[in-house]
């Protein structure tokens, strides 16, 4: 199969050129001059001409955070690999990294089997796996090892949620220990579990049930000093440290200081961080519910600070955390006790259009915008130049996206297995118009054209930000 994109401007992370894609089967084969020898020879006896003119052509985005079908408090996730994947790339994402769960008294193999049988054959894009620990002990310890050598390369611990994910300060050290040594990459939910337990009991005595209270219940002093802690105890281990959902301007202040003594700590915040406030969690009612998730939405005055932190790329990465429950049959399990509302918010489809608003209102460039969607995402947790770029040799997962075009967001047109949309009614400009997954055409002007089981699992390497 030979594809060529024709009349676009190819955006990486580096520039904006004129320029034609052209595409071999799974691989772009040539990134060359409009009007060149090449590309006419090419279109000549090309299978199919994409049109591109007056749109960009991007590398696919990845998510790098997303929860598929998880478990939480008597709950799982909406979105099962299908849906999820389906969803993710009618929104311009080709590659996902989901979390696979080890419970707690079961060994990492097991956690990682039950995650591959969830996704194998039901996936709509690319996939891989990050490991969480919830069980630090001598055997989980030695197992991180062959996980790294079988792709999955990168494991997340908690300071959050006693009795669940939780992990000691010891066991997290250990874990940072073990990963200086084999080259893995320590992901941290970095907020400070035991305290907000007694923040939440205190506030339930007093009578205080609403959804804003899991708010008020996590102050962002507590991911402050969480996240220092972390680095501090990555520090001691002399290992590399990746923030997962940085939500406070308190947890970047640690971030930049660790950075500018030239730490290996790096940062992903998310699209519901720097578009959502606490004034949606407090909304009339039980409809703050929809807004609930961990860390919780922040006053809007955290968004500055985010969104200055992308620009000097102490933020390295935008994921979504995409973690969907219902509001109807799910997220009602709070109704009467917000800390039996799953933690969670739906976003794996809007995350590229979503970060496009920063392009346009000025905020970060064009190449910023693509680095923070797909390039540093793959370099970050081992897959570049495989992904997360246009140049030949690369696998063709790409996106020619309109950058004019006005759409509305709301949970009757999205395509994410939920029933409600965090951003209903908001319009947004720009929108993805073409999808392809490995040379595939998944997307094609507003047609589902792939099919579960086209994703096939991703082995990555170790962090390019170490060498
Ligand atoms: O509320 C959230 N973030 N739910 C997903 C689990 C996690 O901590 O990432
Ligand atoms: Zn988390
Ligand atoms: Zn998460």
């Amino acid at each position: 199969m030979r594809l060529m994109l024709r009349g676009g401007t190819v955006v990486t992370d580096a520039q904006a050129v004129a320029a034609e894609v052209l595409v071999e089967d799974e691989r772009v084969t040539g990134v060359v001059a409009p009007g060149s020898a090449v590309a006419e020879a090419f279109a000549s006896s090309a299978d199919r001409i994409v049109e591109a003119s007056g749109r960009y052509v991007l590398p696919g985005g990845i998510d790098v955070h997303t929860h598929m079908e998880m478990p939480f408090g008597g709950a799982f996730s909406a979105d099962t690999f299908e849906t999820g994947t389906r969803a993710a790339a009618w929104g311009g994402t080709t590659t996902l990294v989901d979390f696979a769960i080890q419970s707690r008294g079961e060994p990492l193999r097991q956690g990682l089997d039950r995650w591959f049988a969830k996704a194998e054959g039901h996936c709509a894009i690319d996939y891989g796996f990050h490991m969480i620990v919830s069980d630090v002990n001598d055997d989980s310890l030695v197992e991180m090892d062959g996980l790294v050598e079988e792709g999955v390369t990168s494991f997340k611990l908690f300071m959050a949620y006693p009795g669940v994910f939780y992990s000691t300060d010891g066991d997290i050290l250990r874990a940072m220990q073990r990963a200086a040594g084999n080259g893995a990459l320590i992901q941290m939910h970095a907020e400070n579990g035991i305290a907000i337990d007694q923040l939440v009991a205190q506030a339930l005595a007093r009578g205080e049930i609403a959804p804003r209270f899991h708010g008020s219940t996590r102050p962002s002093i507590l991911e402050g000093e969480a996240t220092h802690r972390a680095i501090e105890l990555a520090r001691v281990a002399g290992a590399p440290l990746y923030i997962v959902h940085l939500s406070a301007a308190e947890a970047l202040t640690r971030v930049v200081e660790a950075r500018d003594r030239h730490q290996s700590v790096f940062a992903e915040t998310c699209p519901q961080y720097l578009f959502l406030s606490d004034a949606d969690l407090a909304r009339e009612g039980f409809e703050g519910a929809k807004f609930v998730c961990s860390p919780p939405l922040r006053p809007a005055a955290h968004q500055e600070a985010l969104w200055q932190g992308l620009a000097t790329d102490d933020l390295a990465v935008v994921a979504t955390d995409h973690c969907p429950f219902c509001f109807k049959e799910q997220k009602e399990l709070g109704r009467d006790d917000f800390s039996k509302i799953p933690n969670g918010l739906p976003g794996v489809e809007h995350r590229v259009d979503l970060l496009h608003q920063g392009v346009v209102e000025g905020r970060i460039g064009l190449t910023r915008w693509v680095e923070l969607i797909a390039t540093a995402p793959a370099r970050m947790f081992g897959m570049y130049p495989k992904k997360g770029t246009v140049a030949p040799g690369s696998d063709a997962d790409l996106v020619v996206y309109d950058p004019r075009r006005q759409q509305t967001l709301s949970a009757a047109t999205h395509h994410m297995a939920v029933d409600y949309s965090c951003y209903e009614g908001r319009t947004i400009t720009g929108g993805v118009d073409t999808v392809l997954v490995r040379g595939q055409v998944v997307i094609d002007q507003g047609r589902y054209t792939g099919h579960a089981g086209d994703g096939r699992f991703i082995r990555r390497g170790l962090c390019q930000y170490l060498a």
